[in-house]
């Protein structure tokens, strides 16, 4: 068997394929292996005691490491740093860990690069897990969120300039549910001239729309749940880092100590997903573009949250850092709160359900639903409005997405 693990592809979709096939041959298996281990054995004490004083390589401790999990995290390094160099010219490499959940490794990020009296600044528009996290268990031991206009670049600054415990910079692009972008390479300049940190969740958009290390980032995460696993079969998150050293230091710690590693089963599913990570995005923008044409123009809708579409506000900033718009929108039901309610119970074709990013198409009314708890004047200052309707666009046919969404629509 040829050793593939350390190629470098020429196309990305080659890179989801065949990157770090299987670290640990020991039969001629042509998928990875699933290594269902708590711990890992040895014959002699001393191989054992190099390896945890760090002296030669290996497995100790399934809480700590496990091969199956390794492949999944190389894979998504070597997608995140796909065709990207280091400042010598060399191919990127990054340090990579795989965790139980997107939260598992906003949780590590966090509690690894903030202690109290270190305050945060982020969006609004983000991730509801993401927000009560940062206000329910950061704040109270004095980690505090700034959340401000992340596209209003001097009002940044300024807070940037006045308070000098701003130590990160925290950025979703797009954002959920309402698809507003935000500029990395601006926002990471900021911080990097302010001495902070900058980390993005590149959820939404993928490795495959868009490389955040492109514009020297800090932190990459992702909640693997959605596109990266593509078919809903497992919870996950990844944490990715440019400075292995202050990753080996900082962040694995974390990730062993507050025990939210990631298992090998749901691994192994990861890396199959990640597979057809390019073919599935291809499809889902598609998808995507065709449903938010037909939206657009109905009589029942106020309007349509798209990054393809030229009125969309950040739609520059959208050509500059992303390859296409990704599978995602959102979209305004003149009929407010209970027109929401009623098409979620009309829609059949489609899967009423929370998540994203997956195969089949999946749709949320998030004022009923993932936004029920926050406060109604909150929801809307972002833009979550009563009528607000989320829509994942899956793989299947458009037509069918489409006549689904018509038929709700025409008994609204
Ligand atoms: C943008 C984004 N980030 C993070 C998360 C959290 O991920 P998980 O549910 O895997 O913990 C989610 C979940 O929906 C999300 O949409």
């Amino acid at each position: 068997m040829k050793e593939k693990t350390k190629r470098i592809y020429k196309g990305f979709g080659s890179t989801c394929v065949h990157s770090q096939v299987d670290l640990h041959k020991a039969v001629n298996t042509h998928t990875e292996a699933i290594y269902p281990t708590s711990t890992f054995a040895y014959d002699d004490a001393n191989e054992l005691m190099q390896i945890f004083k760090g002296e030669r390589e290996g497995y100790i401790y399934g809480r700590w490491h496990n091969p199956t999990v390794e492949m999944a995290e190389k894979k998504i390094a070597a997608l995140e740093a796909w065709n990207l160099k280091n400042e010598k010219g060399e191919q990127l490499e990054l340090a990579s860990k795989v965790f139980s959940s997107g939260m598992g490794a906003i949780s590590a990020l966090f509690l690894a690069c903030l202690k109290p009296g270190d305050k945060v600044i982020t969006q609004g528009t983000l991730y509801g897990g993401t927000n009560a996290l940062l206000h329910q268990i950061l704040e109270p031991i004095n980690i505090v969120p700034v959340i401000i206009e992340l596209k209003n670049l001097s009002l940044v600054e300024d807070c940037l300039k006045k308070d000098s415990s701003i130590k990160m910079i925290y950025i979703e692009t797009p954002s959920n549910p309402t698809m507003d972008c935000y500029d990395i390479e601006a926002l990471n300049s900021l911080a990097k001239k302010y001495q902070c940190i900058c980390a993005v969740d590149n959820t939404f958009a993928t490795p495959y729309l868009q490389q955040p290390f492109q514009y020297d980032v800090d932190f990459v995460l992702h909640s693997t749940t959605k596109y990266l696993n593509g078919h809903g079969t497992a919870i996950g998150g990844v944490l990715l880092g440019k400075d292995i050293s202050f990753f080996n230091k900082r962040i694995i710690p974390v990730l062993k100590l507050i025990g939210a590693n990631g298992n090998p089963f749901d691994a192994w599913t990861l890396i199959q997903g990640m597979k057809t990570l390019e073919l599935r995005m291809e499809r889902h923008c598609l998808n995507t573009m065709k449903v938010a044409e037909y939206l657009q123009g109905h009589s029942e809708i106020a309007h349509v949250n798209y990054c393809g579409f030229k009125s969309h506000p950040d739609f520059a900033l959208i050509k500059k850092q992303m390859k296409n718009y990704t599978g995602m929108l959102s979209f305004e039901l003149k009929g407010g709160l209970n027109a929401g309610i009623e098409m979620m119970n009309n829609i059949s074709f489609c899967t009423l359900a929370v998540s994203l990013g997956t195969a089949d198409t999946i749709i949320q009314h998030p004022a009923s639903m993932s936004h029920l708890p926050v406060p109604k004047e909150e929801r809307l200052k972002f833009g979550i409005t009563d009528g607000l309707i989320r829509l994942s666009v899956g793989i299947e046919n458009a037509d069918d997405i489409i006549a689904d969404l018509e038929q709700a629509l025409a008994k609204n």
